[in-house]
């Protein structure tokens, strides 16, 4: 019994040495993967300043997924703020104190939006860059416009910073793959800008530019734990799921209004609030391609 006992503490003794070597390895890994630096060329796109285009602009932020992170004024929020993981704030766009619009060249725009690069060359942290990477240079140039005339809004936010835990579960990949720039192939061709029509081809870049990937899947079949805890199931919108039976009319009403046929309402976790303000054609040409998806 005795003998059990040593060989017993011996095991556990090992064990436990193992699961701090573990723990260590993974933090020195969160640490080199956060620090990398990424030398990007902005590709030199060019940003217009007429009032069309600032306009244009407006209405791909209005009815994007800008605002559901960064605030209905874009000043940032707080994002992701637990005790236990850290503090990784949504930035504040506009030009205002603590706004990165009042240091951000064109290029470092360009960098942070399409490539979820800082200006100091380090990845961001959640921003949803590999979303955004698909945004034609037009409608990019369009959007960043935008933002260059928002109204100043004074608002600081700390440096996003994880706890040790949260550097851990980070590099474990168990909050999602988080470090963008990671997600994003910086050599790859441009994908080619898409024609505006209601089309199913349009329709997958809106999908794409709007982010219904990160939330409901990479097939948009819907994924059983969401990464925020909070969030309800998230539902398939194709082949299989209710959504898919849904009609033309159905599914822009649903958007719209933020209630399912069923009379079910979308709780503030689907973005529909931005998403309504996407025109009809628009509606028309994602319900295309969701259909399009179920037919395959
Ligand atoms: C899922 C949430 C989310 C969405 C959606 C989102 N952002 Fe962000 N964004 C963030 C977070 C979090 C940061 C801070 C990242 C960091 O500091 O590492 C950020 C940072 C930024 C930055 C600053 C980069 C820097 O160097 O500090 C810019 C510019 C930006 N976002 C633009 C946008 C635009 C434009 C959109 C819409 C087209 C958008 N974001 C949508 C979460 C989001
Ligand atoms: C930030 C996460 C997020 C994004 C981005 C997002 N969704 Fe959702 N969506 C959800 C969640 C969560 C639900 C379930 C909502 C609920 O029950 O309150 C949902 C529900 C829906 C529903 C209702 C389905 C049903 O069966 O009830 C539709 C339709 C839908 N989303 C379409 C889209 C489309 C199209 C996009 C892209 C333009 C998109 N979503 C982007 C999180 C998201």
């Amino acid at each position: 019994m005795r003998k059990f006992f040593k060989w017993f503490g011996i095991a556990l003794g090992a064990l436990f040495g193992l699961v701090l070597l573990l723990l260590a390895g993974l933090t020195i890994n969160a640490n080199i993967r956060l620090n990398r630096t990424y030398s990007i060329q902005a590709d030199p796109i060019p940003i217009p300043s007429d009032p069309a285009s600032i306009e244009r602009g407006r209405q791909w932020v209005a009815s994007g997924d800008c605002m559901y992170c960064h605030g209905s004024d874009l000043a940032g929020t707080a994002f992701l703020d637990d005790p236990m993981l850290g503090k990784i704030p949504a930035r504040n766009l506009t030009p205002g104190i603590g706004g990165v619009g009042s240091t951000f060249t064109d290029a470092d725009w360009v960098r942070a939006i399409r490539y979820g690069v800082n200006p100091e060359g380090h990845s961001l942290i959640i921003m949803p860059s590999s979303d955004f990477y698909y945004f034609s240079d037009s409608d990019l140039g369009d959007i960043i416009a935008y933002l260059k005339s928002l109204p100043p809004v004074d608002k600081e936010w700390p440096e996003p910073e994880f706890t040790p835990l949260g550097k851990i579960l980070a590099s474990a990949g168990a909050l999602g793959n988080v470090i963008e720039a990671e997600n994003i192939d910086h050599g790859a061709a441009r994908p080619s800008a898409p024609t505006e029509g209601v089309t199913p081809e349009y329709g997958a870049y809106l999908t794409e530019v709007s982010g219904c990937r990160m939330c409901h899947g990479e097939d948009l079949a819907g994924v059983e734990t969401p990464p925020n805890p909070a969030a309800p199931f998230v539902p398939g919108l194709v082949a299989g799921s209710e959504a898919a039976s849904w009609s033309e009319a159905e599914f822009i009403q649903t958007i719209r209004t933020g209630i399912t046929p069923d009379n079910r309402p979308l709780t503030q976790f689907m973005p529909w609030i931005d998403f309504r303000n996407m025109t009809d054609d628009q509606l028309k040409a994602i319900w295309l391609y969701l259909n399009s998806l179920s037919a395959e």
